[in-house]
């Protein structure tokens, strides 16, 4: 699939989950959201805490994987910028966490889910929110502009992941960080059932390999990159979509079992770096 396809695709996709969550209904992620209800990725990934204070249709549109403002260790002041922002969950969140004195930022491409992020930011009574629309591979932001960029699921559904990564390190300022969750795939899948499975997960271009990350960010010019797992996927949870898929489980489990990972993964642009491209890392452990 061409890039400009994969971007339609993914529109199209999220635009229709951003009515459904719209409409009162929750959005859900992955194929597997059709087959058993919400799926085990993007469920319970926020607290009660944190979701007693969110409009339910920020909540009901949530399709991350994991919960990147929590472990981001967001300061007072911060700038901050959401790559894929969706219906705003993590840059109302985020907006809460830096306080008056900073800012969030969402960024999105899909109408659909811009509508519904403003609506959420009126509705949570949040000033210091800001949604841009755009693609995540060309930030409409200037250069060294934000502290922290945070994604949630949405990096892996990018056609253009190296250019995404040194768009992300030319808009942090130095000494910034990167911190966010995404689906990341653990060693060798054959690509018949790696398909399968990453329509499970709602990917559409696909899930990096865990050093095929580390290697992209470090050409993008990061360094203190470290990639750390929240959750870890096994066969059973995706049995029913698979089987539904054609695909014999009973073969498949052994070949992607604890294959697919959420992970939380960061990086930090380094201090008093301008914006210069690091050297090529083409061996599995060299970045580590
Ligand atoms: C899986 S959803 C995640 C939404 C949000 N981060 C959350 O946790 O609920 C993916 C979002 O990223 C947006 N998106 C996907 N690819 C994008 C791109 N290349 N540029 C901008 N937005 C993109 C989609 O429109 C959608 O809102």
């Amino acid at each position: 699939m061409s890039d400009t396809n994969t971007q339609d695709a993914v529109k199209q996709k999220y635009g229709e989950a951003a009515k459904r969550a719209a409409g009162g209904g929750t959005a859900c992620c992955g194929g597997g959201a059709e087959l058993s209800g919400c799926d085990p990725i993007t469920k319970n990934l926020y607290d009660e805490t944190e979701k007693a204070g969110l409009p339910e249709k920020a909540v009901a549109a949530s399709l991350g994987c994991g919960n990147p403002t929590a472990l981001a260790k967001l300061q007072p002041g911060e700038i901050v910028l959401d790559l894929g922002s969706g219906g705003g969950i993590d840059v109302i969140l985020s907006a809460k966490r830096v306080g008056p004195t900073g800012k969030a930022y969402g960024l999105d491409m899909t109408d659909e889910m811009l509508a519904l992020a403003r609506e959420n930011q009126k509705k949570a009574g949040i000033e210091n929110v800001e949604f841009l629309k755009g693609a995540i591979e060309n930030i409409p932001l200037p250069d060294n502009a934000v502290d922290v960029i945070i994604s949630n699921c949405v990096i892996n559904l990018s056609g253009d992941k190296d250019r995404v990564l040194r768009e992300a390190f030319r808009v942090l300022k130095p000494g910034g960080r990167l911190a966010i969750s995404d689906v990341v795939v653990r060693g060798e899948v054959p690509t018949g059932i790696r398909k399968s499975m990453e329509l499970w997960v709602g990917c559409i271009a696909g899930a990096l390999e865990e050093y095929e990350y580390r290697d992209k960010l470090f050409s993008a010019g990061f360094e203190s990159i470290d990639i750390a797992p929240t959750r870890v996927y096994k066969s059973a949870e995706a049995h029913d979509f698979l089987a539904a898929a054609g695909l014999d489980t009973e073969t498949v489990a052994p070949q992607i079992d604890g294959k697919f990972i959420s992970a939380f993964v960061r990086a930090v642009k380094p201090a008093g770096r301008a914006n210069v491209v690091g050297p090529s890392c083409c061996a599995p452990t060299c970045c580590d």
